[in-house]
């Protein structure tokens, strides 16, 4: 819950990518301790549905159109939550696609879009956000890696855009730190959402036939459900977690590398 010392008025939490998967399972998540949510994403169709969701289940919720890739779309986009919902003190860059090939099969515009995409809507997003979280001395940013940061066969352009958020996320933690701002990252396993159920297709095989073999390799013995990473996310967010910044923790079922 909203501590004593969160600011708790005219403020709001913008998570990107919301329309679905793991943006959705955070944005619901952070509605349900207290936060009113911004929901960016591309597709406005799923956004209204989204946001619906959230005001049913009793919160407070609008959604945006906003490229994240795109500085103009970015300015409006954190320009209008502010004026709609209250200053966004919470930033989740969780917006991501996937163009995964085989390094001689891949092409500069993949390379492009997943850096455009992942990176710089990262770069651009918590550029926009950070003047209202200086403003008020407080605020919590929280970037999704992958543990394909690690490195990932068939994911060149993927994996150097998650591990170069996990260098931005450090360098956002130790230049903000002075103002009440964390920022942090969580690298996620396999979960399962759209994105898992594309790369299920790309390959061949059914999803299910994918997450058992996934889930064969995991720990615990099972894929991740959207609601472990908003977990983590959650947990960053908190007034309580204030100092903590800087930090990449891998939600992967056991240990990543
Ligand atoms: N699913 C996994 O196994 C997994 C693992 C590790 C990391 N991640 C990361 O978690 C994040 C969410 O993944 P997911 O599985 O929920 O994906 P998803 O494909 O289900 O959802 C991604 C959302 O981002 C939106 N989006 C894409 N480009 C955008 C842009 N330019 N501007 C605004 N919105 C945009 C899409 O419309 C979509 O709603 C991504 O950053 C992804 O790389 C996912």
């Amino acid at each position: 819950m909203i501590d004593s010392t969160t600011p708790t008025s005219g403020r709001c939490a913008i998570v990107t990518g919301a329309a679905r998967g793991i943006g959705l399972a955070t944005a619901h998540k952070l509605a349900r301790r207290g936060w009113p949510i911004a929901l960016f994403d591309l597709d406005e169709g799923a956004l209204d549905a989204a946001a619906a969701s959230i005001r049913a289940a009793g919160g407070t919720a609008q959604g945006f159109a906003v490229d994240v890739s795109d500085e103009e779309s970015v300015a409006q986009g954190a320009a209008a939550a502010n004026a709609a919902l209250g200053a966004p003190l919470v930033l989740v860059n969780n917006a991501g696609v996937l163009r995964d090939d085989f390094l001689f099969k891949a092409t500069l515009d993949d390379w492009d879009l997943i850096m455009n995409v992942h990176l710089r809507g990262a770069f651009l997003m918590s550029r926009a956000v950070q003047s209202f979280m200086v403003a008020e001395r407080w605020g919590r940013i929280v970037n999704l890696s992958s543990t394909s940061a690690l490195g990932n066969a068939g994911q060149s352009n993927y994996s150097a855009a998650k591990a170069g958020i996990q260098g931005l996320t450090k360098t956002l933690a130790l230049e903000l730190g002075k103002f009440g701002i964390t920022a942090n990252a969580v690298a996620p396993g396999f979960i399962a959402t759209d994105m898992t159920r594309a790369t299920a297709e790309r390959q061949g095989l059914t999803f299910e036939e994918l997450a058992e073999r996934v889930s064969g390799m995991t720990a615990v013995r099972r894929m991740g459900d959207p609601a472990d990473v908003a977990h983590a996310i959650a947990f960053f967010v908190a007034e309580e977690s204030s100092f903590v910044s800087g930090q990449v923790l891998y939600v992967a079922g056991g240990p990543s590398a």
